[in-house]
């Protein structure tokens, strides 16, 4: 009986393993080895780390937005990250993700910490709804900063909290509003996340935490002396 029960459990291991390694596959192609930068990616990041860095942010991002259970989640069954010969920094679309080689080739730092924290902000972007299409695309951005900055990866450069012109400027901007939000209610962020699955409306601030967007933006600022 106990070999039974030994001989169950471990099959049971095996499956869960398997489930949970099939959820989501990753790719990574560097199609920039004829270029500097894709040369530096391959020597200095790689594909194994990528990969590994593709799965954590997945696990990651889940738990920030509190989707514990597949139906929560975005039904996405592969991600593939594309090294290539293009300006700007990255962008995502399609569950594709696009580096761009030169980015990597001149930047001038920990380019592997670096990496990893626009890998965050762009599988954050696999993975976030945007309310239809009808959401500001700076609160898009800011929730993939906010991904970013939660997993302390945020770069010295980004603005200190209470800095910033309009609460959805996007980005780093955006990404220290939530957080100051999220700390008026745990778990904001993640709520206002699934929201954004149906649509999008000024009003889900409203709705989170009692006051208008206007207004919490007012408080924000004067919290930290109202500085720009
Ligand atoms: C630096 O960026 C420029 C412009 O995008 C690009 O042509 C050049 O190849 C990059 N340098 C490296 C080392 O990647």
């Amino acid at each position: 009986m106990a070999k039974l029960t030994h001989t169950l459990c471990l099959f049971l291991v095996i499956f869960l393993a398997v489930q949970e390694s099939s959820a989501v596959d990753y790719t990574v192609t560097n199609r920039a080895l004829s270029t500097a930068g894709g040369v530096r990616f391959r020597d200095q990041i790689g594909a194994v780390y990528a990969r590994q860095t593709l799965d954590k942010a997945t696990q990651f991002i889940w738990s920030v937005f509190q989707q514990n259970t597949p139906s929560d989640r975005k039904s996405v069954q592969s991600v593939t990250l594309f090294v290539d010969d293009m300006g700007g920094v990255a962008y995502t679309s399609n569950n594709e993700i696009h580096l761009s080689a030169s980015y990597v080739g001149n930047y001038s730092g920990d380019v592997k910490t670096e990496v990893t924290g626009v890998l965050y902000h762009e599988m954050t972007h696999v993975w976030q709804w945007n309310g239809n299409g009808q959401a500001p695309g700076g609160l898009i951005e800011g929730v993939a900063d906010y991904v970013r900055l939660k997993a302390n990866l945020g770069p010295s450069h980004w603005v200190k909290p209470g800095q910033g012109d309009k609460w959805d400027h996007g980005y780093d901007v955006t990404a220290r509003f939530l957080d100051y939000c999220n700390g008026l209610k745990h778990g904001f962020v993640a709520d206002l996340n699934k929201l954004l699955r149906n649509g999008y409306s000024d009003q889900f601030f409203v709705q989170l935490l009692g006051k208008t967007v206007d207004q919490l933006w007012k408080d924000y600022k004067a919290k930290y002396g109202n500085i720009s």
